[in-house]
């Protein structure tokens, strides 16, 4: 039994020393790796660092504490004497041929003014301590090449250009504090190529710090920099170095940058932040600003925006960061505008344009900048000039001014006038009597104008341009007439918005609100006379097409006719037509008298005049389809003469009907046919049945056969047409 716990307790033992090692020896190697340097060993406590309260991952831990293993036992080190000459020039004491390989020189509160130029001979020299001297040029630093740790606190230098440290691939430990550094040239931590880990500038003369000597683009991780008990107050950009969407800004560190003068916030876009989430690639760094005398302005604005992001890169230190001034925020915490940005604001003073005795500001949080220069323009003119800003939102109440039409038109002699930018303004209280067009069209853009409180006594109709919910009346009293009506439809399109402007209607009947008062109160009556020209004149218009287009189709057929007689006289240049016959007579072959006339006087007449006749009781070939023949013979025809009369025999009534179908088929099918048509019985119109009969007989295109006729035959003629005709 108890030799059974103890085997445990043992084999327990072992795992934990064997996981021990390995993670140990992981821990190492990764830093190995990192830092290009395997000499540096981690503490055990890095191991544990979910435990730890600074550390955020094993990694930094072991950047922050590891230390080289000669560190560990100073007898791996061997101090080496500095001693000096007739004239002051220092020398190394040393003996070559030990078997100690690494060097420590340290001279402290001495009177050296250089680095000695003896350290360039000696190979490997890791530990140089010249605190409290009188060194102010660091030229020969770099020929220290595997140099660990460089202390110079206390000393004289004023510069570090920024390849100070070039090729020092070990250099871990930088101590220039309390010296007199005035400077660093930028972008000193972009030329480090080794381990550095500890820089530190505390206590010196710093007055501005460039956003390229506080980030490490080249190595992954830090320990601290400090620049904290300097003056530093502004943070410059002088390279106009920019943060890439992919640059990857590492691992960052703890940059200390307490109990300096800083006062005003930089401008993180300036910073090369040109998106304020670019921030968040400095998620591990760890910014300390506290301890300095912080303008709580707008410029906090962005860091308050951000909160979670500035929370982390600010750390604890942001909760910490307190305000020094204005006095209304001293000692506040910056931490608190997260729920009240509204109070972080910039003032704009007389130098950026803004009037004397009105106060300007631009408040971020609502991206707008307010000039409010109530009761505070003595001249009672409106400035020419304001703040050169977008979103302006202005107040010009109380200060009687009148004549709205008069400075509007000399605003806009301005060349770039602030109406353009303006988003809401206020004339309220004022003397304004009439709000003249101008206003509206150059206040186009804003959303808000205050006019209430005026003694306005007319409303033009170019408010119309303007929507309701956009202009403040308040109140406003007038001597309605009708041509004020238009406000009724204006105010009842403002919804809800409707109690911007009342407009009160003094009328015969008393106070009321236009919208209650009728149109007749206002004496509308004659308000319909354009409305009552326009209806007539419409009404007269669909008269005439309704009249026009019963016309039309009463007597398209007589059109048709009269269009084509027309046509006819206008191309008489036509191809004469080449036919057999130049007339076709139809008529009732039953009735003798005619039949009689036909054969005697018109037949002979016609042949006189050499026109060739079909005449189908006559030329029709026996046995031969009647309607086919009919058919035929009427397209071979020129002319077409139906003599009408009364007819009682079925058999020619088909065959006169058929006569005349195909004879009003061949007219309309082909311009150059003819028809004419003798009334040989006297039928009245409405005695005959086809409608192209009828439309001739309207149209008086027929031969009456009476007497007073003197030649039915030359007139039958003269209305033929024939070859001859055709071609003269
Ligand atoms: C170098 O020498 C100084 C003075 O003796 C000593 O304080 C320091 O620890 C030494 N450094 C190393 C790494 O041995
Ligand atoms: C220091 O190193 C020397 C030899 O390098 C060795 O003899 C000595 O034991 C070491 N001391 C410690 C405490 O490790
Ligand atoms: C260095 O100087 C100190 C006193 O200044 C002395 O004690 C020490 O022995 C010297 N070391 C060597 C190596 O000369
Ligand atoms: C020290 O000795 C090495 C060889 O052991 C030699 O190369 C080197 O030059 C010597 N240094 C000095 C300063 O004498
Ligand atoms: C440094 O110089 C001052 C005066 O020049 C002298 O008093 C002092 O002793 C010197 N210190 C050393 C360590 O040589
Ligand atoms: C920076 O330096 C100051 C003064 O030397 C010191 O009080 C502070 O602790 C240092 N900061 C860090 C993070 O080491
Ligand atoms: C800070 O530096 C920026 C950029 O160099 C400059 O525009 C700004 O005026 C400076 N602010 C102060 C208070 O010096
Ligand atoms: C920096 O601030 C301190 C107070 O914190 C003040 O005494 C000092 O005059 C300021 N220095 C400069 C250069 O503004
Ligand atoms: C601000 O804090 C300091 C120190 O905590 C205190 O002395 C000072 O009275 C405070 N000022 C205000 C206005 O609260
Ligand atoms: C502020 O308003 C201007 C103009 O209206 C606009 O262009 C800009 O994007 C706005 N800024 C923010 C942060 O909303
Ligand atoms: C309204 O603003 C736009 C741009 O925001 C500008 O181009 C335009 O000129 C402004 N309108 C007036 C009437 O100034
Ligand atoms: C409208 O104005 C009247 C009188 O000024 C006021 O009593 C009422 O509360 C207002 N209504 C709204 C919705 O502002």
């Amino acid at each position: 039994m108890n030799n059974n716990y103890l085997h445990g307790v043992f084999m327990c033992c072992v795992i934990c020393f064997i996981k021990y090692t390995v993670d140990c020896q992981t821990l190492n190697e990764k830093l190995a790796l990192l830092l290009k340097r395997n000499d540096l060993i981690c503490p055990d406590e890095c191991q544990y660092t979910p435990e730890h309260p600074y550390f955020e991952d094993d990694m930094e831990c072991c950047v922050c504490l590891a230390q080289p293993y000669w560190m560990l036992n100073s007898s791996n080190v061997r101090l080496l004497n500095i001693s000096f000459l007739q004239n002051n020039t220092p020398v190394i004491v040393y003996n070559n041929g030990s078997n100690v390989d690494l060097y420590n020189v340290t001279y402290q509160y001495g009177n050296l003014t250089t680095i000695p130029y003896d350290l360039c001979n000696i190979n490997r020299i890791v530990y140089v301590d010249f605190s409290y001297n009188c060194i102010s040029d660091l030229y020969l630093i770099s020929c220290i090449r595997l140099l660990d740790t460089l202390i110079l606190k206390g000393n004289h230098v004023k510069y570090l250009k920024n390849n100070v440290f070039s090729g020092m691939r070990y250099l871990r430990v930088v101590d220039l504090s309390y010296n007199k550094l005035g400077d660093i040239e930028q972008g000193l931590f972009l030329h480090i190529d080794g381990s550095l880990s500890y820089f530190d500038a505390s206590n010196n003369l710093m007055e501005n710090i460039d956003i390229s000597n506080i980030i490490w683009d080249k190595q992954d991780y830090f320990c601290v920099a400090n620049f904290s008990y300097n003056i530093i107050r502004n943070m410059t950009n002088l390279k106009g170095w920019s943060c890439d969407i992919h640059a990857d800004l590492g691992h960052g560190g703890y940059v200390d940058f307490t109990n300096n003068n800083f006062t005003i916030f930089f401008n993180i876009v300036e910073m090369g932040f040109y998106d304020i989430n670019l921030l968040g690639k400095l998620y591990f760094y760890s910014f300390d600003f506290r301890f300095n005398l912080w303008f709580c302005d707008c410029q906090f604005f962005p860091l308050t925006s951000k909160s979670n992001i500035a929370n982390q890169i600010l750390g604890s230190a942001h909760h910490g960061l307190k305000c020094h001034s204005p006095p209304e925020f001293k000692n506040k915490s910056v931490s608190d505008f997260i729920k009240e940005q509204d109070l972080l604001i910039c003032n704009i003073s007389f130098v950026d344009k803004c009037p004397p005795n009105c106060r300007c500001f631009y408040q971020p949080s609502r991206n707008r900048t307010v000039v409010n220069c109530r009761s505070s323009l003595v001249s009672h003119k409106l400035p020419l000039v304001l703040p050169d800003y977008v979103n302006l939102v202005i107040d010009f109440s109380s200060n009687r001014i009148s004549n709205l039409q008069a400075e509007f038109k000399r605003l806009l002699s301005e060349e770039r006038t602030y109406l353009g930018r303006t988003v809401k303004i206020s004339f309220a209280s004022n003397v304004i009597k009439d709000v003249p067009k101008i206003v509206f069209v150059t206040l186009k853009n804003a959303t808000m104008i205050n006019l209430s409180n005026n003694p306005i006594n007319i409303l033009s109709e170019s408010l119309k341009i303007i929507r309701p919910r956009a202009v403040l009346f308040g109140t406003v009293n007038l001597k309605c007439v009708c041509r004020n009506i238009w406000l009724q439809n204006w105010l009842l399109s403002a919804g809800r918005f409707y109690n911007n402007t009342r407009v009160m209607c003094h009328t015969s009947a008393g106070v009321k609100s236009i919208l209650d008062v009728d149109k007749d109160i206002l004496g509308c009556e004659n308000d319909g006379v354009v409305n009552k020209w326009l209806t007539i004149c419409l009404g007269m218009c669909l008269c005439c097409t309704v009249v026009s287009i019963f016309i039309i189709y009463n007597f398209r057929t007589e059109m048709y006719i009269l269009l084509r007689e027309h046509f006819r006289l206008l191309r008489k240049t036509s191809i004469p037509l080449s036919l057999d016959y130049e007339v076709y007579i139809s008529c009732n072959e039953q009735d003798d008298n005619l039949r009689h006339w036909i054969t005697y006087i018109l037949l002979p007449y016609l042949k006189g005049k050499r026109l060739s006749v079909f005449l189908p009781y006559r030329d029709c070939i026996p046995g031969t389809p009647r309607e086919d023949e009919i058919r035929e013979t009427m397209s071979k025809s020129r002319n077409i003469l139906i003599i009408l009369s009364k007819v009682y025999d079925d058999i020619s009534k088909r065959w006169l009907a058929c006569e005349l179908r195909y004879s009003w088929l061949n007219y309309r099918n082909d311009w150059r046919k003819n028809i004419v048509i003798v009334n040989y019985d006297f039928l009245e119109t409405n005695e005959i049945s086809d409608d192209f009969i009828q439309a001739f007989f309207r149209l008086g295109k027929c031969v009456d056969f009476s007497n007073y006729q003197k030649d039915i035959r030359a007139k039958v003629f003269s209305l033929l047409h024939h070859k001859f005709a055709d071609s003269y």
